[in-house]
């Protein structure tokens, strides 16, 4: 049984991230999605909240949850998937701007454990220019990105920045 690790910051998650999840769900046994729990990246949401709206965007999708872990770590992302059993750290790609990050990240975890494999998967066209940040932003300023991320996550967006 293979199971890969889908790490992130998910503030929020967006349909960028669930369509890699569900990319994931029909290449591995199981997906644990992890929440990085770093303070001093001062996410807008707690890990609590980051974890529930994953938890309930997925269903809304259709995600097979019997396969589907929610879970948050710290500390290094190497040592997580090695507690957790899990050979495979799952990452998406969007545009050539990810690539350089991505290889750095992937290479610098192959130097601390080279038996945890990094697999990307090609984010969904629909949504190459998503990101958690840009959606904060957006929302901040009172633009719509109701169609980029699922239902829950835009009603708690709008009522943490309050607009
Ligand atoms: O969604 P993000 O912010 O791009 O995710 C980044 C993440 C969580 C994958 C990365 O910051 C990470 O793995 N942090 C854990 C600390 C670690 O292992 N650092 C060394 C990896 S290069």
């Amino acid at each position: 049984m293979t199971t890969a690790i889908y790490p992130g910051s998910f503030d929020p998650i967006t349909h960028g991230h669930t369509g890699i999840i569900i990319s994931g769900l029909r290449c591995f046994d199981r997906v644990i999605v992890a929440v990085l729990n770093n303070e001093q990246k001062k996410p807008l949401f707690s890990v609590e909240e980051r974890i529930e709206m994953i938890g309930e965007a997925l269903p809304e999708i259709g995600a097979d949850m019997s396969r589907v872990e929610l879970d948050s770590f710290d500390g290094l992302l190497v040592d997580y998937a090695k507690r957790r059993g899990a050979g495979v750290i799952l990452r998406g790609l969007r545009a050539v701007a990810d690539f350089e990050y991505e290889l750095q990240m992937a290479n610098m975890n192959r130097h601390l454990n080279e038996e945890v494999e990094t697999v990307f998967i090609m984010a969904n066209d629909a949504y190459f220019y998503v990101a958690s940040n840009l959606v904060k932003e957006v929302t901040r300023l009172g633009g719509d990105v109701s169609s980029l991320v699922p239902p829950s996550v835009d009603r708690r967006l709008r009522a943490k920045l309050g607009v």
